[in-house]
This record gives structure tokens, sequence and C-alpha cells, in this order.
């Protein structure tokens, strides 16, 4: 049976056709979301994924999307509001992981880093704000940071900055809608299993069961997981957090970051 906590909110979650948003799309339907915009630009990925989540009792559109195209971001907004006349929360999880140093990073790459994790979120939230102020009940924003905002490791140069300026982007935009109540927060989220990081791992060099050992060396004994994630951004869009805006959470086990 589908929860309550997010009966009759209607959500947009970029990149939720894989990884971390799709794991985030498919718990908001199970919490009772009443209709899910994702997007992404592998169609087939796409489809699939709106179709689980339909198949989980939820309306679901799939969009066609490239997050450095300007008219494709503001058009994930004007689909969802034409489908469903309102939109009362944002989750922008899509991002570019590549590994790039200060000396290897070509400027192309810093540009198409930078598109996706704050240009496009900057749009979203823009074309995201006018509809919520339009209807005037206020509405809830999450952006997935990395706790690599805080600096991050010398092979994520450009990917660190770019969080970073997603944090600062998220804590002005808070203030910025404010007095409409549109709630903005973010999620510096630790070392997370995604077939994402698993291409990474490999792209490194680490060997296929990179994540027993990866598991087995935390605090907690594991990797953060799509799920833990998702649990708190449910919360984050859900009428139970309605004080709560400008809030970086450091979601990690890490505490102080020195265990590795
Ligand atoms: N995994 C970790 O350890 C970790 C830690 C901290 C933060 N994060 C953050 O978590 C988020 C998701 O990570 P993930 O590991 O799940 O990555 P992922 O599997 O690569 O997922 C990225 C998602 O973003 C979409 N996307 C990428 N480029 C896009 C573009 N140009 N236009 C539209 N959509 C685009 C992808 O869809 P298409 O490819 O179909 O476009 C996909 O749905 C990212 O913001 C990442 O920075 C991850």
């Amino acid at each position: 049976m589908r929860g309550e906590l997010l009966q009759g909110k209607i959500c947009i979650v970029t990149g939720g056709t894989q990884g971390l948003g799709k794991g985030i799309a498919l718990h908001l339907a199970e919490e009772g979301a009443e209709g899910i915009v994702i997007c992404g630009r592998n169609a087939q990925n796409g489809e699939n994924a709106a179709k689980e989540i339909r198949d989980s009792g939820c309306a679901c559109e799939y969009v066609q999307a490239d997050l450095t195209i300007e008219a494709d971001c503001r058009n994930v907004v004007h689909t969802c509001d034409q489908k469903f006349g309102r939109i009362n929360g944002l989750v922008n999880a899509a991002g570019n992981t590549k590994r790039g140093t200060l000396d290897d990073t070509t400027v192309a790459l810093w540009d198409e880093i930078f598109a996706i994790n704050v240009r496009a979120p900057f749009i979203l939230m823009q074309e995201t704000a006018r509809v919520m102020k339009r209807e005037q009940k206020g509405g809830s924003i999450v952006n997935i940071i990395s706790d690599t905002c805080y600096g991050g490791k010398p092979y994520i140069t450009p990917y660190s900055a770019s969080k970073g300026a997603l944090a600062t982007l998220t804590k002005n935009v808070a203030h910025s809608l404010l007095l409409n109540r549109i709630r903005v927060n973010g999620i510096n989220m630790g070392w997370t299993a995604t077939p994402q990081e698993h291409k990474n791992q490999k792209y490194m060099g680490q060997p296929d069961n990179w994540l027993e050992k990866a598991d087995a060396a935390q605090p907690f004994g594991r990797l953060l997981r799509p799920r833990d994630i998702a649990y708190l951004i449910a919360y984050l869009l859900s009428d139970r957090s309605e004080m709560m805006t400008g809030a970086l959470v450091d979601f990690d086990q890490k505490v102080m970051g020195a265990w590795d």
C-alpha cells in the first residue's frame, strides 16, 4: 500500500531516469505522491523508469531533456505545469560526476560540469518558482549537493567547485523565496553506491568487487544507498518540514571527513 506523506504532491525529479534520481522518484511514489515528472537524455532509461513509477500507482511523465540546454530545462517545468497544473516539489538530482584535476581539466569539461550541476538547477529553480508563486501555496526544492562541496579530493576539482557553487546557490535562493514560503534545502551527501559510481570506480582502476571492500571499510559497514537519501528527500518535500529552509544537511557517516 502507498504511504500518505506526499499525498496530493506533484514533483519534478531531474536525473530520475537512473541511479540516485530514480531511487528518489520511486520512493516519492511509494510515499503517495500524486504525480512525478522525470527527465534525462536517454529515452529508453526514461520510459522504463516512468513505467516502473506508474506501475507503483503514481502518475508519471518522462521528458527527454539535455540539461545543458536552457530550453530543455524550461520545457521540463512547462511540461509538468501543463500536465498537472501545479508543482509542489523540485528535486535537482541530475549531475555530472566526471573526474578532472587542476592540471588536466579542460575548459570544455569545466563548462560541461557547471552547466549540469549549477546552471541547470538555477534555470529549473527559476522556472519552478514562477509556477509555485502563481499558485501561492509555497513549495519545496531540494538540491543534491555533495560532501565534496567543502573542497574535495584533487581528482575532482571542477566537480567539487560546482557542488560548492550549488551549495551557495541553495542558500541564496532559499533567502530569495522566503516570503513566498518556497523552501529550498540541500543535501551534502557522501559516498553512495550507484551504477555511475561503479563506472567511476572501474575508471579509476578498482576491481569489480570494489563495493564489497568499500562497504566493509565504512564506520557503519556500508556506503550510502539511494534509499537513504530518498527518505530524507520525502521528508523535505513533505509538510512535516514546513519550517525548514536554507539548510545544507551533511549526510554522511564520516562526521569530520577524516575516516579514510
Ligand atoms: N554516487 C555518489 O557517491 C554521489 C555522492 C555525492 C553526490 N552525488 C550526486 O548524486 C547525483 C546522482 O548521482 P548518480 O551517481 O546517481 O549519477 P548517475 O547514475 O550518472 O545519474 C545521473 C542522472 O543525471 C542525468 N543527467 C546527466 N547528465 C544530464 C544531462 N546533460 N541532461 C539531463 N540529464 C542528465 C542522467 O540521465 P541521462 O544520462 O539519461 O541524461 C541520470 O539520470 C549527482 O548530482 C551526483 O553529483 C553522488
